[in-house]
């Protein structure tokens, strides 16, 4: 297992996520890259002025919600680091993967919008259904 990407959308779920691989890489060595997209909007009734002060408080959440994670990695001896995109989340992430050429993509179950009733969520359902490496699913 060298190379893990986390995929970090500020949720719960996520941080377990986080936490696991963390746990991984302390055992087996490797590096941890967190990835974090910033979904963007395509409703199209949205007026371009608020389509962009959606996407801007969005972009705050997420750097407010990268901190944390920086934080929480900043006393740890593993080699880590945190990427931010833009665009369709699913899309970015497998993208991400196999241009990195990582060894495991790790999600967490569900996400921010919690429609718990489906086993898993869009954009982790997406990532197992249509990655290239291992998928590691945290519930
Ligand atoms: N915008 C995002 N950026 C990075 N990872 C994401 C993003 N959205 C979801 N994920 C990953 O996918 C997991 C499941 O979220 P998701 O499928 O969106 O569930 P939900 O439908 O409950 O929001 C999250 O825990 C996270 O690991
Ligand atoms: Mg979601």
């Amino acid at each position: 297992m060298k190379k893990i990407l986390v995929c970090h959308d500020g949720s719960k779920a996520s941080d377990k996520a986080l936490k696991k691989a963390v746990e991984i890489v302390t055992r087996f060595e490797g590096s941890i890259t967190v990835l974090s997209v910033i979904p963007e909007l395509y409703l199209t009734e949205l007026s371009e002025v608020d389509r962009r002060r959606i996407v801007q408080a969005l972009t705050e959440e997420t750097n407010i919600a990268l901190e944390k994670v920086r934080a929480s990695l900043a006393g740890k001896s593993i080699e880590a680091k945190i990427i931010l995109r833009q665009g369709e989340p699913a899309e970015k992430i497998l993208e991400t993967a196999k241009k990195m050429k990582v060894d495991l993509v790790v999600v967490g179950s569900h996400g921010r919008h919690g429609a718990r009733k489906f086993l898993l969520g869009s954009v982790s359902s997406r990532v197992v259904e249509n990655a290239t490496c291992p998928v590691l699913v945290v519930k």
